[in-house]
């Protein structure tokens, strides 16, 4: 018999004690400001030199500020969603990599390539699960639990990482975790209770689940929601299953960010309703120009502002701190040999499956995909 548990608030991203830049309003403090046109060509065209003269790649999340996505494209980097922001950085031959995206971005980059050297606009960008998920807490939890294979979500320390047995991306995890039910292993899931309840319904999986929450994606409200739908009939709904279960289940297509972006390019609809970081808009603006995107609220009508759906983290990455990694070696990444070894094995075994079974995967992805016929 299938089951979901899920573990005491304790676990949770202790937004009440946070401290420093683990705070958000730190975050947003330490957003870079807008740059003046004529300063941002020129960084910009610094930036381009010097990517080639240090045999560097950019390489940034969807979610990052729309310069830094034209940058990456344009110098023959890669704007992608977590699986492939890995899998570029592994493949590709520069000797340096400069990833604009939040912490474990980075580290996932160094642990799979650690010959090159990862640079990060800005190391304090870190992530709420990240940061709900401490590795101390996270070893006992799995020592109560021997029997359950451990699955934990690329949002995590590198030392989370390393006591996993697999490391899986909103891409794959439907796919992975359906094949592991299929081999009849119960699972031990971590940090994201959004994600594994969604995972869990998919596939009927026996599933322990963490208790962390993304605070962007934990933001959309359904009452909300639907309202808006209802003055867009004809609008498919994305979203993020980082989301709450309410919110998912009005979706029309549940995916991670690339699979948003397909379901944009793909889709037959005029409008599209996006509950994800509104980063994303830049991208499939760019891809799908004549489509209407309406970005899903996290407010109600009493509010100034509908949506407030932006990482603070993902905002600190800026054009400066790209410059500052090429020209003063600023922002690298360092993971401890022993613990990039360990968290290595499940990176890898992700990167194995997903490679060696794009018909699985598709498969799965088609399942996230509720009524695509409807667009
Ligand atoms: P993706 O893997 O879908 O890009 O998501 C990463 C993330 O941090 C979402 O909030
Ligand atoms: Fe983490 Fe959420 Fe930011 Fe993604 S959007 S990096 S899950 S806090």
């Amino acid at each position: 018999m299938s089951s979901v548990t899920i573990q005491p608030q304790s676990y949770d991203y202790p937004a009440q004690n946070a401290a420093g830049i683990t705070c958000t309003a730190q975050a947003w403090a330490n957003v870079p400001p807008p740059l003046q046109a004529t300063e941002k060509a020129a960084i910009v065209s610094r930036i381009k030199q010097l990517l080639k003269e240090k045999d560097a790649a950019l390489v940034a999340h969807y979610y990052v500020d729309g310069d830094i996505q034209d940058l990456a494209l344009e110098t023959g980097g890669y704007v992608a969603d977590s699986l492939e922001m890995a899998r570029f950085g592994k493949n590709h031959s520069a000797k340096n990599l400069i990833v604009a995206g939040v912490r474990f971005m980075g580290e996932t980059a160094k642990i799979l390539s650690p010959e090159k050297r990862v640079f990060m606009p800005d190391l304090d960008a870190t992530c709420s699960l990240d940061l709900g998920c401490d590795a101390k807490d996270f070893a006992k939890f799995r020592a109560l639990h021997p029997d359950r294979v451990v699955v934990v979500y690329a949002n995590t320390s590198a030392a989370v990482k390393a006591q996993a047995d697999w490391m899986v991306t909103s891409s794959c995890a439907l796919a992975i975790v359906h094949q592991l039910k299929l081999d009849g292993k119960k699972i031990l899931w971590a940090p994201d209770r959004h994600l594994g309840r969604y995972i869990q319904e998919q596939t009927g999986a026996d599933m322990l689940l963490w208790n962390g929450a993304c605070i962007v994606h934990d933001e959309f409200r359904a009452v909300e929601l639907e309202l808006l739908k209802a003055s867009h009939p004809h609008a498919m709904v994305l979203v993020h299953p980082e989301s709450p279960q309410a919110v998912v289940d009005l979706a029309d297509v549940v995916g991670s960010t690339s699979a948003m972006i397909k379901a944009v390019v793909d889709g037959t609809a005029t409008e599209y309703i996006v509950a994800t970081d509104k980063g994303i808009l830049h991208r499939m603006r760019q891809l799908a120009p004549n489509k209407k995107l309406i970005e899903a609220p996290t407010a109600g009508n009493s509010a100034t502002c509908k949506s407030c759906a932006h990482c603070p983290w993902m905002a600190m990455n800026g054009l400066q701190g790209i410059l500052n990694c090429l020209e003063t070696s600023s922002g690298e990444i360092f993971v401890a040999e022993p613990i990039r070894l360990k968290a290595l094995t499940c990176i890898e075994r992700m990167l194995d499956f997903t490679k060696n079974h794009p018909d699985l995967l598709a498969k799965a992805q088609h399942g996230f995909v509720k009524n695509i016929g409807a667009a």
